[in-house]
């Protein structure tokens, strides 16, 4: 039986990858994340607020602080961060020392700027490929969509500027047209897309009456999100897919393989249940397999996606309108 699959121009041993996660900071679970079965890893974020803070650290002790657009940091003094931008760089290099698959790096950014040339230190450091994360929240009403998109695909134009490595876009799942986005992120020269980012979202407590940050991990239910998507982007773009958020046990890689994804990312599993989770999963795949005869992945990927789905309403609006009519039969 094959597994192998091609993901970012890179030949891995099955669909399972470990997403970005703390579990990648520290280079034995990364080793564990390896023995237990994941196909490729993706490193945690290195976020652009910390390579900025160091250009402003630098350029200060240079007396050059007036070349920067902008000049504030954005945590002066405090180090919430696991690594500093040269730490990253090494963390990089001693990954891929330790395990023998891809590892991918993580870049989260907001805005195209300076940060951006940072891509090529990554690809020097000798990752496999970039994950670039564009986790932005809109919240200015004098801002529109359009310029929010422009702004998105800015960034993923100067980190293609800065490096040659396959690049992956990690999106959230609010757009008012997907599949349009995605078709101007290929021209921008995006091979994949990973979906989604899951937005962790604020709690209030009315007791104390204030606003508390928030992080639950996920579980299956969030998979459905990914499902719809992937089933209505798979065959019908160029992109790679990489479903991350809800995927737990066997059969929800099943689900995401089948419904289009071309990889599939864990992370709240992984951290409930330690990396040897992983090989449960990969185990179910294979079983799977096994008892339908199905040789290689390509048998299974994108069978149940719009395009090829025997009931392809089910993903559109006529099921909409029937789950509303007909709810309680
Ligand atoms: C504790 C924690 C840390 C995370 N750190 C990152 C990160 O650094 N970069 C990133 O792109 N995603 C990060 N994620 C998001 C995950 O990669 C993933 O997209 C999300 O958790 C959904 O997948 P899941 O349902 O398997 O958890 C993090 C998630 C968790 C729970």
């Amino acid at each position: 039986m094959n597994l192998t699959t091609n993901y970012l121009g890179l030949q891995l041993q099955h669909p399972i990858m470990a997403g970005a996660s703390p579990l990648s900071n520290r280079l034995h679970s990364i080793r564990e994340l390896a023995a237990a079965g994941a196909s490729a890893i993706v490193l945690a974020s290195l976020f652009e607020e910390q390579i900025h803070d160091e250009q402003v650290d630098r350029l200060k002790r240079e007396n050059r602080l007036a070349e920067l657009d902008a000049p504030e940091q954005f945590f002066a003094g405090s180090e919430p961060y696991a690594f500093g931008p040269d730490e990253y760089l090494e963390h990089i290099y001693r990954a891929k020392l330790a395990v023998d698959i891809p590892v991918i790096a993580s870049l989260n950014a907001r805005q195209p700027s300076s940060w951006a040339d940072f891509a090529r230190n990554v690809q020097n450091a000798g990752a496999d490929a970039i994950e670039l994360n564009l986790y932005f929240l809109p919240s200015d009403a004098e801002v529109s969509a359009a310029e929010i998109e422009q702004r998105m695909l800015g960034i993923v134009a100067s980190v293609r500027e800065h490096s040659s490595l396959p690049l992956a876009v990690k999106l959230s799942p609010f757009f008012s047209s997907l599949p349009h986005f995605v078709a101007r992120l290929h021209r921008t020269g995006a091979q994949a897309v990973v979906l989604f980012n899951r937005f962790y979202q604020p709690d209030i407590s009315a007791r104390f009456q204030e606003v508390s940050p928030h992080l639950e991990l996920s579980d299956s239910s969030e998979l459905l999100l990914r499902l719809r998507w992937l089933a209505l982007l798979s065959g019908r773009t160029p992109m790679q897919l990489s479903a991350s958020g809800g995927v737990h046990t066997p059969e929800d890689v099943l689900k995401a393989l089948l419904a289009g994804a071309d990889t599939v990312q864990v992370v709240s599993a992984l951290l409930r249940h330690g990396p040897g989770h992983l090989r449960g999963l990969l185990d179910g795949l294979a079983d799977y397999m096994a008892e339908r005869h199905l040789r290689s992945i390509d048998e299974l990927r994108g069978k149940l996606n719009l395009a090829r789905a025997q009931n392809p309403e089910a993903y559109e609006r006529a099921n909409y309108v029937h789950s509303l009519l007909f709810w309680d039969r």
